[in-house]
């Protein structure tokens, strides 16, 4: 069966698409062949239109309608266009849609409490247009059984990184950072996964405000500049970094006012020196994570295996490697292990709806917190 995972994060950048061959495994494990991968930016003023959709201000419903069928239709071109370019034969798609507003955790609203979720991209649209079957809006099923509805992604981490002797931390960096971390001789339930706080997103925004640019393209700026390490000793104090896991996080805590207050905090600083202090925020917070709320708990991991946009950032790569190495742990990458970094999130939705669609569970509940599994998605049938 030949299964496309769409994905596409929250950095609003595009869609990635990847085409799985799936097969059944041994052990109710189904095995994966990625056949390919391809890319595809959002125009311009779709992704500020993304952007003032995520900002409840400026949002308006008509405008939300319309956001959920125009995605369907340009996630339909990217899966359509990557299936004729490979001339595959595509069964299912699995999309994970784009994020509007996540709230893992509950909080009181009209005398109840609930944790909530909003993907948008409508499955209809893309199961008319490519004649297959489309699985969609995977969070909701494992919120609705407690869980926080994120991270997913462990499912396919456990799969790819799990081994006998070595102890892994899968680490995704894209709008924001998560990891999955994988013991030696792990059982799924073993596995403890995070969101660990700001990936790519802090980056973007300051590089956006200061320099014009829409990210920090292969880490020059953040280069040049020098850490401002009274900022980075303050924000580490702060609670999302203290709480313990499960958490998840996402443009609501780490978005616009997170950004704004981050400038503040480094006052007159030479503007290459606050790129390079977001940068050093994010691999200062993983490795923080890593070393008390994963190491601390669980004892020995040896490898750090990084995926997402992050790894094409070679000055946030070396600051990763500066601050892992202390702690026993080498850096690598999700290229090695048959998964090219920037289609890894996409692959996992492949393997998800592949799941869905045999009715199998896919959430890991020691990930999201859910009390129980539960099988991910919704359906739209061609
Ligand atoms: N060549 C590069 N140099 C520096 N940063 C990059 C590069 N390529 C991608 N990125 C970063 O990766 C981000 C996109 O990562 P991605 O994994 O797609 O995130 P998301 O899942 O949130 O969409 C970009 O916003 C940018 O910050
Ligand atoms: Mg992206």
């Amino acid at each position: 069966m030949i299964v496309a995972g769409v994905m596409s994060g929250t950095s609003a950048d595009g869609i990635n698409v990847a085409l799985v061959r799936m097969t059944p495994g041994g052990r109710g494990r189904p095995f994966h062949t990625l056949l390919a991968h391809e890319e595809f930016s959002y125009p311009a003023w779709v992704r500020r239109m993304i952007l003032r959709m995520m900002n409840a201000e400026s949002a308006r419903v008509a405008d939300l309608a319309r956001l959920n069928f125009l995605l369907g239709e340009l996630y339909a071109e990217a899966v359509g266009k990557t299936v004729r370019k490979h001339r595959a034969q595509l069964d299912l798609v699995g999309c994970h849609g784009q994020t509007l507003y996540h709230q893992g955790s509950a909080a009181p609203f009209l005398g109840r409490k609930l944790a909530v979720t909003w993907q948008t991209g409508e499955g209809a649209v893309m199961a008319a247009r490519l004649g297959v079957p489309v699985v969609s809006d995977f969070r909701p099923a494992d919120m609705a059984v407690g869980g926080k509805g994120a991270p997913l992604v462990p499912f396919l981490d456990y799969v790819l990184y799990r081994d006998p002797h070595i102890g892994r931390i899968a680490q995704n960096i894209g709008g924001i950072a998560n990891l999955t971390a994988i013991p030696a001789g792990a059982k799924p339930r073993q596995v403890i996964a995070f969101d660990t706080g700001p990936g790519n997103m802090v980056i973007d925004a300051v590089t956006e405000k200061l320099f014009g640019k829409a990210y920090d393209r292969d880490g020059v700026i953040a280069a040049s500049g020098q850490v401002l390490e009274p900022v980075i000793t303050q924000l580490l104090r702060s609670r999302y970094f203290q709480r313990k896991p499960p958490k998840t996080a996402g443009r609501e805590e780490f978005g616009h006012a997170y950004a704004r207050a981050f400038l503040h905090r480094c006052g007159r600083a030479d503007k290459r020196d606050v790129v390079a202090t977001a940068t050093a925020l994010t691999t200062r917070t993983i490795a923080d994570a890593v070393r008390r709320l994963v190491i601390r708990k669980q004892g020995k991991y040896q490898e750090l295996i990084v995926s997402g946009g992050g790894a094409q950032n070679p000055t946030l790569m070396a600051m990763l490697r500066n601050v892992i190495g202390p702690l026993g742990i080498t850096l690598r990458f999700s290229d090695e292990f048959g998964v090219p970094t920037e289609a890894k999130e996409a692959v996992a939705f492949a393997l998800l709806a592949y799941e869905t669609w045999h009715r199998r569970p896919s959430n890991v509940p020691s990930a999201t917190g859910a009390k129980r599994a539960a099988i991910l998605g919704k359906v739209s049938y061609a």
